[in-house]
Protein backbone atom coordinates (compact mmCIF):
# COMPACT_ATOMS: atom_id res chain seq x y z
CA UNK A 1 0.00 0.00 0.00
CA UNK A 2 0.99 3.34 -0.76
CA UNK A 3 0.43 6.61 1.46
CA UNK A 4 0.26 9.77 -0.16
CA UNK A 5 -0.59 13.01 1.45
CA UNK A 6 -0.58 15.34 -1.85
CA UNK A 7 -3.72 16.05 -4.29
CA UNK A 8 -0.15 15.93 -6.94
CA UNK A 9 0.79 12.57 -6.48
CA UNK A 10 -2.51 11.29 -5.83
CA UNK A 11 -4.24 12.55 -8.98
CA UNK A 12 -0.98 11.23 -10.67
CA UNK A 13 -1.21 7.87 -9.39
CA UNK A 14 -5.19 7.75 -10.41
CA UNK A 15 -4.01 8.99 -13.81
CA UNK A 16 -1.12 6.58 -14.64
CA UNK A 17 -4.02 3.43 -13.24
CA UNK A 18 -6.28 4.55 -15.50
CA UNK A 19 -4.24 4.71 -18.68
CA UNK A 20 -2.90 0.92 -17.82
CA UNK A 21 -6.64 -0.18 -18.07
CA UNK A 22 -7.14 -0.51 -14.50
CA UNK A 23 -10.71 0.20 -13.02
CA UNK A 24 -10.47 2.14 -9.75
CA UNK A 25 -12.61 1.80 -6.52
CA UNK A 26 -12.81 5.18 -4.37
CA UNK A 27 -13.48 4.85 -0.16
CA UNK A 28 -14.01 8.06 1.20
CA UNK A 29 -13.61 8.02 5.41
CA UNK A 30 -12.92 9.88 7.86
CA UNK A 31 -11.04 7.40 9.45
CA UNK A 32 -11.23 5.81 13.05
CA UNK A 33 -11.65 2.76 10.60
CA UNK A 34 -13.87 -0.22 11.69
CA UNK A 35 -15.10 -3.48 10.05
CA UNK A 36 -18.24 -1.14 8.22
CA UNK A 37 -15.19 1.12 6.46
CA UNK A 38 -13.49 -2.45 5.91
CA UNK A 39 -16.58 -3.50 4.19
CA UNK A 40 -16.13 -0.93 1.48
CA UNK A 41 -12.82 -1.68 1.05
CA UNK A 42 -13.23 -5.31 0.10
CA UNK A 43 -16.43 -4.43 -2.23
CA UNK A 44 -14.22 -2.12 -4.13
CA UNK A 45 -11.19 -4.70 -4.72
CA UNK A 46 -13.89 -7.58 -5.47
CA UNK A 47 -15.34 -5.24 -8.12
CA UNK A 48 -12.28 -3.38 -9.56
CA UNK A 49 -8.52 -3.57 -10.15
CA UNK A 50 -6.99 -0.50 -7.62
CA UNK A 51 -8.53 0.79 -4.69
CA UNK A 52 -8.05 4.08 -3.34
CA UNK A 53 -9.07 5.41 0.09
CA UNK A 54 -8.87 8.51 1.38
CA UNK A 55 -9.28 10.11 4.87
CA UNK A 56 -9.28 12.92 5.85
CA UNK A 57 -11.50 14.40 8.54
CA UNK A 58 -13.16 17.42 7.28
CA UNK A 59 -13.71 20.38 9.36
CA UNK A 60 -16.49 21.68 6.68
CA UNK A 61 -19.37 19.19 7.41
CA UNK A 62 -18.69 19.75 11.25
CA UNK A 63 -21.58 21.88 12.29
CA UNK A 64 -20.33 21.56 15.84
CA UNK A 65 -16.93 22.33 16.80
CA UNK A 66 -17.03 20.43 19.76
CA UNK A 67 -17.75 17.27 17.44
CA UNK A 68 -14.84 18.46 15.27
CA UNK A 69 -12.68 18.60 18.25
CA UNK A 70 -13.13 15.26 19.77
CA UNK A 71 -13.70 13.25 16.69
CA UNK A 72 -11.54 9.97 17.03
CA UNK A 73 -8.43 9.67 15.08
CA UNK A 74 -6.40 6.27 15.20
CA UNK A 75 -3.77 6.76 12.01
CA UNK A 76 -1.92 3.71 12.97
CA UNK A 77 -4.11 1.24 13.10
CA UNK A 78 -6.33 3.03 10.13
CA UNK A 79 -3.68 2.04 7.89
CA UNK A 80 -2.92 -1.06 8.67
CA UNK A 81 -6.65 -2.03 8.41
CA UNK A 82 -6.50 -0.24 5.14
CA UNK A 83 -3.56 -1.96 4.10
CA UNK A 84 -5.22 -5.49 5.20
CA UNK A 85 -8.23 -5.05 3.49
CA UNK A 86 -6.15 -4.29 0.11
CA UNK A 87 -6.21 -0.77 -0.19
CA UNK A 88 -3.47 0.50 -3.20
CA UNK A 89 -3.58 3.79 -2.53
CA UNK A 90 -4.44 5.78 1.04
CA UNK A 91 -4.37 9.19 0.81
CA UNK A 92 -4.29 11.42 3.79
CA UNK A 93 -4.44 14.65 2.01
CA UNK A 94 -3.76 17.52 4.36
CA UNK A 95 -5.74 20.54 5.98
CA UNK A 96 -4.29 23.26 3.35
CA UNK A 97 -4.33 21.41 0.29
CA UNK A 98 -7.87 20.36 0.91
CA UNK A 99 -9.18 23.77 2.07
CA UNK A 100 -6.71 26.21 2.10
CA UNK A 101 -8.60 29.38 3.32
CA UNK A 102 -9.73 27.50 6.45
CA UNK A 103 -11.14 28.73 8.99
CA UNK A 104 -12.40 30.91 6.68
CA UNK A 105 -15.25 30.01 4.25
CA UNK A 106 -14.07 28.61 0.83
CA UNK A 107 -16.39 30.39 -1.71
CA UNK A 108 -17.45 27.40 -3.76
CA UNK A 109 -19.87 25.45 -2.19
CA UNK A 110 -21.42 22.64 -3.75
CA UNK A 111 -25.35 21.90 -2.31
CA UNK A 112 -28.05 19.80 -2.89
CA UNK A 113 -31.34 20.90 -2.32
CA UNK A 114 -34.32 19.52 -1.10
CA UNK A 115 -32.62 16.59 -0.32
CA UNK A 116 -29.91 17.72 1.87
CA UNK A 117 -32.15 20.05 3.62
CA UNK A 118 -34.48 17.14 5.48
CA UNK A 119 -33.82 15.46 8.51
CA UNK A 120 -29.67 15.55 8.89
CA UNK A 121 -29.29 18.62 6.70
CA UNK A 122 -32.24 20.19 9.20
CA UNK A 123 -30.23 18.76 12.39
CA UNK A 124 -26.82 19.74 11.82
CA UNK A 125 -26.93 23.02 9.39
CA UNK A 126 -24.39 23.44 6.91
CA UNK A 127 -23.56 19.00 7.32
CA UNK A 128 -24.54 18.26 4.06
CA UNK A 129 -22.62 20.98 2.02
CA UNK A 130 -19.39 19.95 3.75
CA UNK A 131 -19.83 16.57 3.17
CA UNK A 132 -20.94 17.23 -1.15
CA UNK A 133 -17.86 19.60 -1.24
CA UNK A 134 -15.62 17.83 -0.50
CA UNK A 135 -16.82 14.68 -1.89
CA UNK A 136 -16.91 16.90 -5.12
CA UNK A 137 -13.39 17.97 -4.70
CA UNK A 138 -12.29 14.02 -4.06
CA UNK A 139 -14.15 13.13 -7.15
CA UNK A 140 -12.29 16.26 -9.69
CA UNK A 141 -9.13 14.65 -8.07
CA UNK A 142 -9.37 10.79 -8.38
CA UNK A 143 -11.27 10.96 -11.49
CA UNK A 144 -13.68 8.57 -13.58
CA UNK A 145 -14.25 5.61 -11.05
CA UNK A 146 -16.80 3.68 -8.81
CA UNK A 147 -17.25 4.92 -5.44
CA UNK A 148 -18.42 2.99 -2.49
CA UNK A 149 -20.32 4.93 0.59
CA UNK A 150 -22.37 2.85 3.20
CA UNK A 151 -25.99 2.92 2.76
CA UNK A 152 -25.56 3.50 6.89
CA UNK A 153 -25.48 7.02 5.97
CA UNK A 154 -28.34 6.51 4.04
CA UNK A 155 -29.12 10.40 2.95
CA UNK A 156 -25.52 11.07 2.29
CA UNK A 157 -25.39 8.38 -0.45
CA UNK A 158 -28.93 9.60 -1.74
CA UNK A 159 -27.87 13.41 -1.81
CA UNK A 160 -24.05 11.81 -3.34
CA UNK A 161 -26.00 9.79 -5.85
CA UNK A 162 -28.15 13.83 -6.82
CA UNK A 163 -25.08 15.05 -6.67
CA UNK A 164 -23.21 13.06 -9.09
CA UNK A 165 -26.30 12.80 -11.56
CA UNK A 166 -26.36 16.88 -11.46
CA UNK A 167 -23.95 17.25 -12.61
CA UNK A 168 -22.51 14.74 -14.85
CA UNK A 169 -19.55 13.61 -12.77
CA UNK A 170 -18.10 10.48 -14.45
CA UNK A 171 -18.25 8.11 -10.73
CA UNK A 172 -20.83 5.64 -10.62
CA UNK A 173 -21.67 5.22 -6.97
CA UNK A 174 -22.21 2.33 -5.47
CA UNK A 175 -23.93 1.52 -1.56
CA UNK A 176 -23.39 -1.21 0.74
CA UNK A 177 -24.80 -2.31 3.19
CA UNK A 178 -24.81 -1.34 6.85
CA UNK A 179 -22.14 -3.73 8.91
CA UNK A 180 -23.89 -4.02 12.42
CA UNK A 181 -22.51 -5.59 15.89
CA UNK A 182 -23.67 -9.46 16.40
CA UNK A 183 -26.19 -7.25 18.51
CA UNK A 184 -27.65 -4.99 15.80
CA UNK A 185 -25.77 -1.65 16.93
CA UNK A 186 -24.85 -0.21 13.71
CA UNK A 187 -20.55 0.05 13.38
CA UNK A 188 -19.78 3.60 13.43
CA UNK A 189 -16.43 5.59 14.64
CA UNK A 190 -18.75 7.22 17.02
CA UNK A 191 -19.28 3.93 18.55
CA UNK A 192 -16.58 3.84 20.86
CA UNK A 193 -17.66 7.05 22.69
CA UNK A 194 -20.40 4.83 24.52
CA UNK A 195 -19.97 3.77 27.93
CA UNK A 196 -21.13 0.34 27.98
CA UNK A 197 -23.79 1.00 30.04
CA UNK A 198 -24.79 3.61 27.05
CA UNK A 199 -23.76 0.92 24.11
CA UNK A 200 -26.88 -1.00 26.04
CA UNK A 201 -29.17 1.52 25.50
CA UNK A 202 -28.23 2.27 22.22
CA UNK A 203 -28.98 -0.73 21.04
CA UNK A 204 -33.32 0.56 21.36
CA UNK A 205 -32.51 1.91 18.07
CA UNK A 206 -31.92 -0.86 16.06
CA UNK A 207 -34.74 -2.49 18.11
CA UNK A 208 -36.73 0.20 17.04
CA UNK A 209 -36.38 -0.07 13.38
CA UNK A 210 -37.02 -3.78 14.07
CA UNK A 211 -40.15 -4.04 15.17
CA UNK A 212 -41.26 -1.34 12.53
CA UNK A 213 -39.77 -2.98 10.03
CA UNK A 214 -41.59 -6.21 10.70
CA UNK A 215 -45.04 -4.32 11.25
CA UNK A 216 -44.46 -2.80 7.62
CA UNK A 217 -43.81 -6.41 6.26
CA UNK A 218 -47.05 -8.24 8.48
CA UNK A 219 -48.83 -5.58 6.16
CA UNK A 220 -48.92 -2.43 7.77
CA UNK A 221 -48.25 0.53 5.42
CA UNK A 222 -49.69 3.47 7.74
CA UNK A 223 -46.52 5.62 8.07
CA UNK A 224 -48.15 7.31 11.43
CA UNK A 225 -48.70 3.43 12.56
CA UNK A 226 -44.88 2.62 11.89
CA UNK A 227 -44.17 6.36 13.87
CA UNK A 228 -45.82 5.28 17.02
CA UNK A 229 -44.18 1.90 16.80
CA UNK A 230 -40.48 3.31 16.34
CA UNK A 231 -41.40 6.00 19.35
CA UNK A 232 -43.03 3.46 21.41
CA UNK A 233 -39.75 1.57 21.20
CA UNK A 234 -37.87 3.96 21.84
CA UNK A 235 -39.41 4.93 25.09
CA UNK A 236 -37.96 1.97 26.44
CA UNK A 237 -34.79 3.71 26.83
CA UNK A 238 -36.29 7.14 28.55
CA UNK A 239 -32.37 8.41 28.70
CA UNK A 240 -32.31 8.55 24.77
CA UNK A 241 -32.93 11.32 23.26
CA UNK A 242 -35.15 11.10 19.81
CA UNK A 243 -33.60 13.63 17.14
CA UNK A 244 -35.99 12.40 14.96
CA UNK A 245 -37.79 9.31 13.62
CA UNK A 246 -38.43 9.78 10.22
CA UNK A 247 -40.63 7.38 7.57
CA UNK A 248 -39.29 8.91 4.16
CA UNK A 249 -38.97 8.24 0.10
CA UNK A 250 -35.62 7.17 0.04
CA UNK A 251 -34.94 8.92 -3.36
CA UNK A 252 -36.07 12.50 -2.26
CA UNK A 253 -36.35 11.64 2.03
CA UNK A 254 -39.69 13.22 1.75
CA UNK A 255 -42.20 12.53 4.49
CA UNK A 256 -44.61 9.40 3.18
CA UNK A 257 -47.91 9.03 4.39
CA UNK A 258 -47.70 5.60 3.63
CA UNK A 259 -44.93 3.07 2.91
CA UNK A 260 -47.28 0.50 0.14
CA UNK A 261 -44.33 1.45 -2.55
CA UNK A 262 -41.28 0.81 -0.16
CA UNK A 263 -40.14 3.37 2.35
CA UNK A 264 -37.29 4.17 4.60
CA UNK A 265 -37.15 4.18 8.08
CA UNK A 266 -34.42 6.60 10.13
CA UNK A 267 -33.28 7.94 13.47
CA UNK A 268 -31.53 9.79 14.65
CA UNK A 269 -30.72 10.16 18.64
CA UNK A 270 -28.54 11.30 21.35
CA UNK A 271 -27.30 8.90 23.92
CA UNK A 272 -25.15 9.93 26.85
CA UNK A 273 -23.38 13.24 24.70
CA UNK A 274 -23.33 11.02 21.11
CA UNK A 275 -25.59 11.55 18.29
CA UNK A 276 -26.21 8.23 16.67
CA UNK A 277 -28.04 7.53 13.14
CA UNK A 278 -29.60 3.97 11.76
CA UNK A 279 -31.59 3.09 9.05
CA UNK A 280 -33.79 0.30 6.78
CA UNK A 281 -35.52 0.13 4.18
CA UNK A 282 -38.94 -1.09 4.27
CA UNK A 283 -41.25 -3.02 1.97
CA UNK A 284 -45.26 -3.48 2.75
CA UNK A 285 -46.18 -7.30 1.22
CA UNK A 286 -48.92 -7.09 -1.77
CA UNK A 287 -52.13 -7.74 0.17
CA UNK A 288 -54.31 -10.73 -1.13
CA UNK A 289 -56.96 -8.54 -3.33
CA UNK A 290 -60.90 -9.42 -2.25
CA UNK A 291 -62.25 -12.80 -2.68
CA UNK A 292 -64.34 -13.55 -5.99
P1 LIG B 1 -17.15 8.13 7.59
O1 LIG B 1 -18.12 8.38 8.68
O2 LIG B 1 -15.73 7.80 7.95
O3 LIG B 1 -17.71 6.98 6.69
C1 LIG B 1 -17.05 6.57 5.52
C2 LIG B 1 -17.95 5.62 4.76
O4 LIG B 1 -18.16 4.44 5.54
C3 LIG B 1 -19.33 6.21 4.47
O5 LIG B 1 -19.72 5.89 3.15
C4 LIG B 1 -20.20 5.53 5.50
O6 LIG B 1 -21.56 5.44 5.12
C5 LIG B 1 -19.54 4.15 5.56
N1 LIG B 1 -19.91 3.44 6.79
C6 LIG B 1 -19.88 3.92 8.07
N2 LIG B 1 -20.35 2.99 8.93
C7 LIG B 1 -20.67 1.90 8.19
C8 LIG B 1 -21.24 0.60 8.49
N3 LIG B 1 -21.56 0.26 9.73
N4 LIG B 1 -21.45 -0.26 7.46
C9 LIG B 1 -21.15 0.09 6.17
N5 LIG B 1 -20.62 1.30 5.83
C10 LIG B 1 -20.39 2.18 6.81
O7 LIG B 1 -19.20 9.38 5.82
C11 LIG B 1 -18.14 9.96 5.97
O8 LIG B 1 -17.06 9.41 6.63
C12 LIG B 1 -17.87 11.34 5.42
O9 LIG B 1 -19.08 12.07 5.41
C13 LIG B 1 -17.24 11.34 4.00
C14 LIG B 1 -18.17 10.67 2.97
C15 LIG B 1 -15.88 10.62 4.02
C16 LIG B 1 -16.99 12.80 3.53
O10 LIG B 1 -16.15 13.47 4.41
Amino acid sequence: MQLVHDVAHWRAYCEHERARGARIGLVATMGALHAGHATLFDAAKDHGDVVVATLFVNPRQFNDANDLSRYPTSRVEDRALASAHGVDLLVEPTLEEMWPDYPNATPTTVSVRGIGEHYEGDSRPGHFDGVTSVVAKLFAITGPCRAYFGEKDFQQLTVIRRMVADLCIPVTIIGAATLREPDGLAMSSRNRYLTPEQRGQALVIHRALQVAQRLAASGESSSEKLHAAMRATLAEEPSVRIDYAAVVNPDTLEDLDDVGRGGLLAIAAVVGGTRLIDNTLVAVPPQPGPAS
